[in-house]
Parts: C-alpha cells; structure tokens; sequence
C-alpha cells in the first residue's frame, strides 16, 4: 500500500486534532518554531526519564490480520519511545517480512539466530537477542526469512500453539519492562502464538476505509484463544494509525473505533506523516531519524499514555 499522502502541503501543517497541544502553543507561530519545540520536549522527556515502571513486565501482542495498518510501525516506535523515557523495552519480530528487525537497524539475514529458533526451541531468547544500535535499553529478537516455513512447520508440532509462551519463559530471567511481539498480516499459528504468550493485545486501526472489516474475526479468535489456551488475555490498547486530519473520514473512522472500544483507543491518535514511513529505510525509528516531527511527538505521546493508563496494574512487585 502507498506510505504516503504527500500533496505537497508541508509536514509541519497540523491536521485538526494532532499534536495539539504544541501546536497550540501561543509562543510558536512558524512551523520551524514548533518542530523545534517538539524536538526539546522529547530531548526533556530522555534526560527526566520519568515514565513509572510497571509492577509486572508487560507483553503486548501487536495484532491486526488486515495488511499495512502501522502494525510494525507502532510496534518499534512505541517500544522506542519507552526506551527513551527510561524503560528497558524488547520488540519481538513473528513477521517472516522483517519489518520491525529493519525498522529497528538490527541484523537479519539469513542464518542470524531469530525468533524462528526460538519458536520451535533450537535456541534461547539469549542466544537470538540483539541491542539496538540506537539505544542501550531498546532489544530485538529478529525475524529472518526462515520464519516464512514455521506456520507450516508447526502444525504438525507437539503444543503448536504454546510454543512461544514456553520459550518466553526465560523472559522472566531479563528485567524488560515491556515487550512487543510484532505479528504478521494473518491469523495463522504465528499469531495465535503470539497471543497464547502475551496477557494484552494492542490493535493498530488504520483511519481509512474498511477499518474495522476483520476486527470482528480477530476479536472472535481472541476469545477463543482466552477460552481454551490463555485466560489473561485482553485487548487492551488501540492506536489509530495514519490519521489524516485533512479528510472526513479519518474522523469517521476515528469516532466508529472510539464508539466500538471506548476508553481502550488511545486518545492520541497517529497522523500520517511522511517522515514515518522514511525512518525505516535508515534502520531508525521516528524518534532517532526526526526528534522533531509530528510522528516522533505523537508516538511519544501513545507511550506515555500507555504507560500511565497500565503502568499501576498487575501484581507483585519484581
Ligand atoms: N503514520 C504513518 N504515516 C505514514 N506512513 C506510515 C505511517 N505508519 C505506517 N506507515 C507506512 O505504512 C506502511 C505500512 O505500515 P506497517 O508496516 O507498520 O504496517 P503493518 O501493519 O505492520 O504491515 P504488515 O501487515 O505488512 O505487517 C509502511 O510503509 C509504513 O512505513
Ligand atoms: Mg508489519
């Protein structure tokens, strides 16, 4: 699908409703004035670091069987924008594609121990870890292409759908305060892997046409994988992704999302930007490739937001 709507009106022009309140700003009135001043707030918001760890670490499962929502982009940018704020975050990469390993600057050519090892057992979670060459508290478990045979390789295993949950639990072993398990486009073993070993579930909603078409059979395997193989297991958190203030119906789609899961859709939404969807041509994120741009700020924001809303829940202290 196409990364962009660039029609040649300047990044910097908010649409209604994003990023407010720095544009609001009664001080900035250029829109040089206002990256700059998004660019300090996120330089102040690495120094303070000042986001609460959770009591228990969180495992998010990244899901939506729709293609090309912002899936992966949410998943590396959010996790980044955690570990800028102080957080030891792990992106775990269960797309044969790739995305989030390359989004996220780390090796992943064939032959680098991925999280297809891990699945099926071969290998640790130590064995396939790598730091991000951006920041010391973001990690990856990558995905290599070998990944592409495991939805077959799996269904003839032994426990096919809880083998992600068993290689996880070594987890325990490493401090992270949050994990992100990036899910490819399909409800095959892969996903409902991933949602067999994570308690909570994010749902990236691209604001375009047919936004909602297939939620309702990613909801219903949800349950079914909460009846039979996972009882935590929660949709907790949705992002609207590439909001374009510009049309009506991003509104439209926004306001059916918010009438549909309440007070689960984050109240900052993701405009479309085309700086986004650059960063991962660079092996960066949003927040490393432009400190400074609307999508850096807004994924700032959904972090924050994130962490405030769950940050509290779960019990035990570690
Ligand atoms: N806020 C945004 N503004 C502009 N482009 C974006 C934005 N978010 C994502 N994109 C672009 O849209 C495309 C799809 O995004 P992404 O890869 O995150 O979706 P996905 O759901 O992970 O896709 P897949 O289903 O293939 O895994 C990518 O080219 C990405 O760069
Ligand atoms: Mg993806």
């Amino acid at each position: 699908m196409s990364a962009s709507t660039d029609s040649g009106i300047p990044e910097a022009i908010p649409p209604a409703d994003v990023s407010r309140e720095t544009w609001n700003s009664p001080e900035v009135d250029t829109p040089i004035g206002a990256e700059a001043e998004r660019a300090v707030r996120l330089m102040q918001a690495a120094v303070q670091g000042q986001l609460p760890r959770p009591k228990r670490q969180r495992v998010f499962t990244v899901a939506n069987q729709k293609g090309g929502v912002g899936k992966t982009t949410t998943a590396v940018n959010i996790a980044a924008a955690l570990a800028l704020q102080g957080l030891r975050t792990l992106v775990i990469d269960l797309d044969p594609q790739g995305n989030a390993s390359t989004a996220l600057g780390i090796e992943h050519r064939p032959g680098t121990p991925s999280s297809y090892e891990v699945l099926i057992g071969d290998i640790s979670v130590e064995a396939a870890l790598q730091r991000s060459p951006h920041s010391e508290r973001l990690y990856c478990i990558p995905a290599t292409i070998d990944l592409a045979g495991a939805e077959i390789e799996l269904v003839s295993m032994v426990a096919r759908e809880g083998r992600l949950r068993t290689a996880l639990g070594e987890l325990k072993h490493y401090d992270f305060d949050y994990v992100f398990i990036d899910c490819p486009p399909s409800l095959g073993l892969l996903t409902i892997n991933a949602l067999v070993a994570a308690p909570e579930v994010l749902i990236p909603i691209q604001c375009e046409y047919y936004a909602l078409e297939g939620v309702g059979q990613l909801l219903r395997n949800i349950e079914m994988v909460k009846a039979h193989l996972n009882p935590e297991l929660e949709v907790t958190t949705v992002v609207l992704t590439m909001y374009d203030g510009r049309t009506k119906l991003a509104d439209q789609v926004a306001m059916d999302v918010r009438a549909h899961f309440g007070d689960k859709v984050l109240r900052t939404v993701i405009p479309r930007s085309v700086k986004v969807s650059e960063a991962p041509g660079y092996g960066m994120t949003i927040i490393d490739y432009d400190p400074g741009s609307r999508g850096a700020m807004s994924y700032l924001d959904a972090s924050r937001e994130l962490a405030l809303r769950g940050g509290d829940e779960g019990g035990g202290d570690r």
